[in-house]
């Protein structure tokens, strides 16, 4: 069925209508005219996939990842950088309009920088016969030699761990914040043990460190962390410090008494504004996070920062007289709970970090019952997918 594509939805796919029905169309870009073949039909709406493109958007750029549309990594590797970014403003400018009647206006310029090669983490999937990323939607391996998201050093750890007699499970492969290290750790059998452990800094297999190190030190600006294997880090390596220079710069002239860092990973964030604010306190549900943010504050001779580890809804009743929040929870933004303590404890300014702009749309709906949205920035910490992060300045009313 030849069909035009009116839009793209949040998830970068095409919108056209096949008998008035919204139809979604992998691959698909605004006014091409395309070929569709419909893979998935229910009362409400169709799935489609692209067979074949009669007329071409000139936002269309060539598919230059050899997985393109095999593997489920990317899903806007057909449209060109420029307009990428577009799109995602544009979409956080729909979500906030849509879901907390937010004046759009407000969205400032969108960050940006390397399209390939930023993301210092991996995770590959394994079987007896093959090592590499999930197909779309589905369970299937695509084995792979490399990806082109990821630091060149993790793809060289890619190469290794692909020789033939190796049984992997699972693979995990980060490199440092600055791209110095590197920390691989593997479920299953690996014969190529010693070439594997002379060329990263840690190495884990099953339960046992290979490697006498067992995490690697990084720096973002000029901070120095600890990250374990399995602690959280950003993932993208080339924006980072501008995220977190962003809070920083909100911050960093009003010295407020005393702070929360909420959902705070390894500390980065509360002791990257540590020398700004008089007292913080950061909490994250995750051991290893929480080990390695104790560490980090020893690392940088921090006294006025202290961790616990402990679900946010599971304490933050007990939070008093706070005059700065930091909230960067995971994709499900803020529960609840958290939402009416955070407005109980009413500090006067919250800094919402967030990788979801529907759970951000739904979250500042509630919160602007109190608060003023002084400012919305999105950051393309996820070049290539249709993820969008940003920062939320809110005021007390
Ligand atoms: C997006 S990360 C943010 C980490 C940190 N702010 C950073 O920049 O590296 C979200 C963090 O929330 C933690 N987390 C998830 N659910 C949680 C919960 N219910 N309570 C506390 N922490 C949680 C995860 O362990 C993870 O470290």
């Amino acid at each position: 069925m030849r069909i035009k594509i009116e839009k793209l939805d949040n998830f970068g796919r095409g919108i056209c209508y096949v008998n008035n029905k919204i139809c979604f169309v992998e691959n698909a870009l605004p006014n091409e005219e395309v070929e569709i073949e419909i893979i998935k039909e229910n009362s409400k709406y169709i799935e489609a996939n692209t067979k074949k493109i009669y007329v071409e958007s000139p936002i269309r750029t060539e598919e230059d990842c050899i997985y393109s549309n095999l593997c489920g990594g990317c899903n806007l590797n057909h449209i060109c950088y420029n307009e990428e970014n577009k799109f995602k403003k544009e979409k956080l400018k729909d979500l906030i309009k849509k879901y907390a009647h937010i004046n759009p206006d407000i969205i400032e310029k969108i960050e940006y920088h390397d399209r390939n090669h930023y993301r210092n983490k991996i995770i590959l999937h394994g079987n007896k016969e093959s090592l590499g990323l999930y197909k779309k939607n589905s369970n299937e391996i695509i084995p792979i030699q490399e990806c082109l998201l990821v630091n060149p050093k993790i793809n060289e750890i890619i190469k290794i761990l692909q020789k033939e007699e190796n049984e992997i499970e699972e693979a995990l492969i980060k490199t440092s914040n600055d791209n110095s290290k590197i920390m691989v750790s593997i479920k299953g059998k690996v014969v190529n043990q010693k070439e594997l452990e002379n060329s990263c800094n840690v190495l884990k297999i099953n339960n046992d460190f290979i490697t006498k190190e067992q995490e690697i030190e990084t720096t973002i600006g000029n901070i120095k962390y600890i990250e374990s294997i399995h602690s959280f880090f950003q993932v993208n390596n080339t924006l980072t410090k501008e995220l977190y220079d962003e809070v920083l710069n909100s911050i960093k002239d009003k010295h407020y008494k005393k702070a929360l860092d909420l959902y705070c990973g390894t500390g980065t964030i509360g002791i990257y504004i540590s020398h700004y604010v008089d007292r913080i306190l950061g909490v994250d549900s995750n051991e290893s996070n929480i080990k390695d943010a104790n560490h980090n504050k020893v690392l940088n001779n921090i006294k006025n920062i202290e961790f616990i580890q402990s679900k946010v809804e599971d304490r933050i009743n007990e939070f008093k007289d706070i005059d700065l929040i930091i909230v960067d929870p995971p994709r499900a933004g803020l529960d609840e709970k958290t939402r009416k303590y955070l407005k109980q404890i009413s500090p006067k300014t919250i800094i919402y970090v967030s990788c979801d702009p529907v759970t951000l749309s739904r979250d500042l709906n509630e919160l602007q019952e109190a608060y003023d949205i002084k400012k919305i920035k999105p950051f393309n910490m996820f070049p290539r997918t249709y993820h969008c992060e940003s920062i939320t300045i809110l005021e007390r009313r």
